[in-house]
């Protein structure tokens, strides 16, 4: 199927109807002064189709080596041992009895541990990776209950650990804050979050609120959430020379090299980060002090070193999601247009760290209310860095939204779908921009038809069955589309008819290695087993965060920078004697292993003869994509509508989410198997959002309670319904292949819509997550 063909046909279809009315509309496109992706019409290539994971063998054999499972000659085994106090100095360090046990190679502490400079702080520059800028065990200053205070090395990782419990700590304590009401008291401070202020203001909201007829003003508590990735953060280092390599479990391996290369004044190409797999990774593996401690501990012992956190490790020294406290308020007229919305609230987070919990993110394009006051104000506390976690701002700030908009429909007697479809905005409400695709009403009808919505009771707790109560909820999923700056790719196309893509991406399981496959082979015109896309290393082309749902996309765009690169270059090879001869890059498309005019397909060479002609056994290419200005045309974002069905225990306050539906419109979709699982493995971290996380902070001393899976509950698979997911598969036309991110959209939403069905069994709102039994008791 050609291209031209493809789009022929393409144009036929409902939903490419949709989207051509919206291309032909565009004044401009993802490529500023560009042509919409033509891959967006390409409807039968590989790109959409359910493949299934191609590192999934590997896996599934045990054949994939991941950071801390790589063996050095001469390695030894790290253990930290952690400080027990929020804030003060370590006056004195005893360990002597560690260091004379058993297969004890060395002790690292503030005393003896090479000088280093502190981490970039993450935004403090285009490579920085660091959740915070305090020093490595370069004093004797304690800044937050769980910091390292020593590594221990030994011959095995079961004689690090004992000898680090030998490890005595004596401490000055001082008085550290670590209550977030005290730290309230004390005065808050504007939030800010990636270089802007979190404030906006349409009107004068509160006025037209005292004002309004119909109004509810809520509020919401979350609480602390920490990263749990199955994969435990490990680093396996060895100092080679001057050469420092380190196996990460990382999703951003070159801002990691080029951020170690800082702290030890290394050159950037002196830190070599590899990262093949990664066994999840939500936010958090990113550069902690385990990284720089493994590679400290490596210099000072002279020897190769792993250094795996323990799950209690994991808590102690990488950052989570911060607490919120967060006030919704909604005014409208009958009619249930809104006049005025509100949210505004606090979040803490530590002095210098620049994640304060942006929950009112997701509000600022949510909904046409005449006025708009969003507000995030933040303490500081000695804790741990907090960062970015499983949609950060979206996860939480949803969660008050949401429920404060099933609150308003409640109040105006009216249907909660009805009214958001009611205050549907036509283009961004603070902005003013357009948005690139908005098809979230499509996602409701067709959602609320699948999930049975009409059989919903509108009073609550007039369903029951049995001893259980049932109800239904629903909720807006939302998540914003990024395309971070930085991204590069490198094509290479041999003789054999094979293209290799050298990208510095990441595959943390949710299938980036399967889906760019699918998308070069569609964009060389080249069957899936001719391409092999290499990622997970930091000597690769590109800055490439894995993060904030972004990664298809943006590296999409440099692969279509590069096959642009690539196409000028074999047009050159090609010369004279080719049907290609003349033609520009504009005028030319790869198909069936080769390219073509795009207008007139019997043009045509095929790389392998190209190359062949000129006598060449390879042609490679790198180039760099635009930067990402589209965001500063259109207002863009991933829509949902979720659903839940919940069942409570009218005798014991027991809730199970017997049903969940995620409707979901996210562009077009690159691969139909890894999108639904990110899909339902979003939901899934909803749902723990809002029935089970919790982080036991200890306010008195900032001690974390909780540091396990026991303790720290997440879903497991009998607390999992059936989770059915669906989609529009509406191209947007202002992004790299039509798609938006789908990564994180699915933990958006899901906990209000499960908090609005436990109100419409039970009748009792709980504004307090995680909704546990004791709460909808007495
Ligand atoms: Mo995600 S919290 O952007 O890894």
């Amino acid at each position: 199927m050609s291209i031209v063909d493809g789009a022929k046909q393409a144009v036929q279809g409902l939903v490419q109807g949709a989207m051509a009315k919206a291309v032909a509309l565009a004044p401009d496109s993802w490529i500023p002064g560009g042509t919409p992706d033509p891959l967006i019409l390409q409807q039968h290539g590989h790109i959409g189709k359910p493949l299934s994971r191609i590192d999934g063998p590997l896996k599934v054999a045990g054949q994939a080596r991941f950071a801390a499972e790589i063996q050095i000659d001469g390695m030894v085994y790290a253990a930290l041992v952690h400080s027990t106090i929020a804030k003060g100095r370590i006056a004195r360090l005893d360990t002597a009895n560690a260091e004379a046990a058993p297969g004890v190679v060395a002790v690292m502490t503030h005393e003896n541990a090479p000088r280093l400079k502190p981490p970039p702080v993450f935004m403090s520059a285009a490579k920085a990776a660091g959740g915070d800028d305090w020093p490595v065990m370069q004093d004797a200053t304690v800044r937050w209950n769980g910091e390292p205070v020593a590594v221990v090395l030994a011959e095995t990782q079961e004689q690090a650990e004992h000898a680090a419990s030998l490890v005595v700590v004596h401490y000055d304590e001082a008085e550290g804050l670590t209550s977030f009401a005290e730290a309230i008291a004390r005065g808050t401070k504007p939030g800010a979050f990636m270089g802007g202020p979190l404030h906006n203001e349409k009107g004068d909201a509160e006025a037209e609120l005292a004002a309004a007829q119909t109004r509810i003003d809520s509020t919401y508590t979350t609480p602390r959430h920490n990263h749990n990735a199955i994969e435990l953060h490990g680093v396996t280092v060895a100092w080679q020379g001057d050469t420092l390599r380190i196996h990460d479990a990382s999703q951003l391996v070159a801002h990691t090299a080029w951020s170690i290369a800082q702290i030890f004044g290394l050159n950037e190409e002196q830190v070599i980060v590899t990262s093949p797999f990664v066994g999840g990774g939500f936010g958090g593996k990113c550069l902690w002090q385990h990284q720089v401690l493994a590679a400290a501990a490596s210099k000072f012992a002279g020897r190769p070193v792993r250094l795996v956190l323990s799950r209690e490790g994991v808590y102690r020294v990488v950052g989570g999601r911060s607490l919120t406290e967060q006030r919704v308020a909604l005014a409208a007229g009958a009619d249930g247009k809104l006049t005025a919305l509100i949210h505004s609230g606090t979040t803490a987070k530590i002095d210098g760290n620049v994640m304060p919990e942006p929950f009112i993110l997701p509000t600022r394009s949510a909904y046409a209310s005449t006025t708009l006051l969003l507000d995030v104000q933040t303490v500081e506390l000695d804790m741990l860095a907090n960062t970015f976690m499983r949609a950060p701002g979206e996860a939480v700030g949803t969660f008050a939204l949401e429920c404060a908009m099933d609150e308003l429909a409640e109040k105006l007697a009216m249907d909660p779908i009805e009214l958001r479809l009611r205050n549907e905005p036509e283009k961004d409400p603070l902005s003013d921009l357009p948005f690139s695709a908005r098809h979230i009403d499509d996602a409701w009808r067709t959602g609320a038809s699948k999930f049975g919505w009409d059989r919903r009771k509108t009073k609550p707790r007039s369903r029951q069955d049995g001893e259980w109560l049932v109800g239904m909820g629903c909720a807006t999923a939302t998540y914003p589309y990024y395309r971070m700056p930085g991204g590069a790719a490198r094509i290479t196309l041999t003789t054999d008819g094979k293209a290799a893509i050298d990208i510095a991406a990441h595959e943390m399981g949710m299938g980036t290695a399967t889906a760019q496959t699918q998308i070069s082979a569609d964009r060389l015109g080249l069957p899936l087993d001719c391409i092999s896309f290499n990622y997970g290393d930091s000597t690769l082309p590109g800055v490439v965060l894995a993060g904030g749902s972004q990664q298809t996309a943006a590296i999409g765009a440099s692969v279509i920078a590069a096959h642009r690169a690539l196409v000028g270059e074999l047009l050159k090879l090609a010369g004279n004697d080719s049907p290609l001869a003349g033609l520009k890059p504009d005028e030319v498309a790869s198909r069936d292993g080769g390219l073509c005019k795009l207008d007139e397909q019997e043009r045509f060479e095929s790389y392998v003869s190209i190359l062949t002609r000129a006598q060449r056994s390879e042609v490679s290419v790198e180039a760099t994509p635009p930067d990402p200005l589209e965001t500063m045309h259109w207002s863009m974002h991933s829509h949902g509508a979720m659903f839940a069905e919940v069942r409570v225990n009218a005798v014991t306050g027991e809730i199970r989410v017997s049903r969940f539906l995620g409707s979901f419109d996210c562009g077009r979709i690159m691969n139909a198997k890894t999108a639904a699982s990110q899909f339902r493995g979003g939901i899934i971290m909803g749902l723990g959002l809002a029935l089970m996380e919790e982080t036991q902070f200890d306010e008195r001393n900032g001690r974390i309670m909780n540091p396990s899976l026991a303790e720290y509950h997440i879903p497991v698979h009998m607390d999992v319904p059936e989770i059915e997911v669906m989609w529009t598969d509406i191209p947007d036309p202002h992004t790299p292949m039509g798609a938006r991110g789908v990564g994180e959209i699915g933990i958006t939403g899901t906990a209000a819509a499960v908090a609005n069905a436990v109100y419409n069994a039970t009748g009792k709102r709980v504004r307090d997550l995680p909704i546990t039994l004791d709460k909808l008791l007495g």
